[in-house]
């Protein structure tokens, strides 16, 4: 073992650090204790009648199986306090894995799509990450378009948004990414960065290097979320690693989504030798598995990775934020203290 006495070593080592998590969707952290209690509060049907049964639906051989289960598990959230509460829950998750910045995404297609205001996604959701700032979690909040949508619904979603813009930070690309390309989406990612909004986009995670290509030239994102399929394209990875970009790791979600066949095989250490920016992300943790502890603790075990990698990674989640340097540095700083 790399330079940890043993594996419950290293878990209290990556346990103890501080990190950020910059790959999170908030409907993905619905676990199914809450699930069932909010059905119950809005009087919704659900197509599981236990706990039990919703985990064991669980299992997906793709993105689009899970993507099938995610959208009816969010028909639960109906109110501004049902996003508050859920939003709560994951940033007392966040903290007790000694999580100091989260930067979140949100599904409003998912929501208005079944008549939920915006304002009470939004403002549910900015509510509990404003009485998190009081805790010592800083936070960003990430907008997303659902891809298998069109661009035409993508700008009335941006339009939407624009009374609440002193709440988002960025818009990113999710949902079913094979045959979805981003250049779908080119026009309203060109608005989007008008309005002085960060971009990111869902790349390479079942789609072809291309994909990422058009992320980077098209959309021009400030942050590629998975691009795991970067690495079949060697100029795509110098291209990555030349502007510095950080890559939105989630080891656990490539496993349960079948993107890598075990965990041994996962590409982490792959993408920080060849000198990319890589972090770890829970992604759905409610759906995969675990929150970011469970998947630093899971890629650490399954590639033997060392102090000096585990701190790489943690200190990229910082660096890779859209937090100002300075307000990076006493989180950079702590981390120093660790090593
Ligand atoms: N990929 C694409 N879309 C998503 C995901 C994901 O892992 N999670 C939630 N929406
Ligand atoms: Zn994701």
């Amino acid at each position: 073992m790399t330079g940890f006495a043993s594996p419950a070593a290293r878990a209290a080592f990556i346990a103890a650090l501080p990190k950020a998590e910059l790959h999170l969707h908030i409907e993905g952290s619905l676990e199914p204790e809450m699930m069932f209690a909010l059905a119950q509060r809005n009087g919704v049907r659900l197509a599981f009648d236990s706990v039990e049964a919703i985990r064991a639906a669980y299992e997906f051989s793709n993105l689009q199986d899970f993507l099938d289960i995610y959208y009816q598990g969010m028909a639960v959230l109906l109110t501004e306090q049902d996003f508050y509460d859920l939003t709560a829950a994951y940033l007392r998750r966040a903290a007790a894995d000694n999580v100091r910045h989260v930067e979140i995404f949100f599904d409003p297609q998912g929501h208005t799509a079944r008549g939920v205001a915006f304002a009470d996604v939004v403002g549910g959701i900015a509510r509990a990450l404003d009485e998190a700032k009081g805790r010592g979690i800083s936070s960003r909040l990430i907008m997303c378009f659902l891809r298998h949508l069109s661009e035409a619904e993508a700008e009335a979603t941006l339009d939407e948004a624009l009374p609440h813009l002193h709440l988002i930070h960025g818009v990113g690309l999710d949902s079913s990414e094979l045959g979805h390309p981003p250049e779908k989406f080119a026009r309203v990612f060109a608005r989007a960065r008008g309005l002085g909004l960060k971009i990111l986009a869902h790349a390479g995670e079942e789609g072809p290097p291309d994909y990422v290509w058009q992320a980077l030239d098209v959309l021009g994102v400030d942050r590629i979320d998975h691009g795991n399929r970067a690495l079949e394209d060697d100029a795509l990875v110098q291209r990555i690693a030349g502007d510095g970009l950080t890559l939105t790791v989630c080891p656990l979600s490539n496993l349960k989504l079948c993107v890598v066949k075990d965990l041994a095989a996962h590409p982490l250490r792959a993408m920080l030798n060849a000198g990319l920016k890589a972090t770890v992300n829970s992604d759905d943790p409610a759906y995969f598995g675990g929150y970011v502890n469970a998947n630093f603790i899971a890629v650490a075990d399954a590639l033997d990775l060392s102090r000096d990698e585990i701190i790489a990674l943690a200190r990229n989640s910082f660096t890779g934020s859209f937090l100002a340097p300075e307000d990076q540095a006493p989180h950079l700083a702590a981390i120093a203290a660790h090593g």
